[in-house]
């Protein structure tokens, strides 16, 4: 059942180690998949603020637009293309210190500086990505790809 959130103001691995468990306790025991990515970024947003937060997932050739917090974003990436897409293609984490100097940046809004995307990668396939973005350059850090791969990878697709 949710509760309100309890936010901290700490460092960086403070708030992850903080908003972590949180998630955990809002995803535990609930089966519906849309729900735990919906209740995942809202804690992700609240906790950090960030511009833009979401999860796209593999549908067909395509990812497709999940639940996310934020403007609203671009509906669908082909594998290859964008932050997003390589990711998928490469099935790694891409932290991009400046978005402008990756090529082919789809820049769902020309306010984000920089980006870190994350794939879901169950029995060896990517089936979706979580993908962050900020307004400030040089956001993202190793901090962050060790901490949003934790979450992603215990999330619960099986449904
Ligand atoms: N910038 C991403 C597209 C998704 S939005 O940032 C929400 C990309 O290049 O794949």
């Amino acid at each position: 059942m949710a509760e309100d959130l309890s936010i901290i103001k700490g460092d960086k691995t403070a708030e992850y180690k903080s908003i972590i468990p949180q998630i955990d306790a809002l995803v535990s025991g609930e089966p519906d998949l849309v729900a735990n990515l919906a209740n995942t970024v809202a804690a992700l947003k609240e906790q950090f603020g960030w511009f833009w937060v979401g999860f796209y997932l593999v549908k067909g050739d395509e990812l497709v637009l999940g639940p996310f917090q934020g403007p609203v974003a671009c509906t669908r990436i082909k594998k290859g293309r964008g932050v997003c897409g390589t990711s998928w293609a490469e099935a790694r984490t891409l932290v991009v210190p400046d978005v402008e100097a990756f090529p082919g940046h789809i820049a769902c809004s020309s306010l984000s500086r920089s980006e870190i995307v994350v794939p879901i990668i169950r029995n060896g396939q990517v089936i979706g990505v979580l993908d962050v973005d900020s307004e400030h350059l040089d956001h993202f850090d190793e901090t962050d790809r060790v901490f949003l791969e934790e979450i992603v990878a215990s999330l619960n697709f099986e449904v």
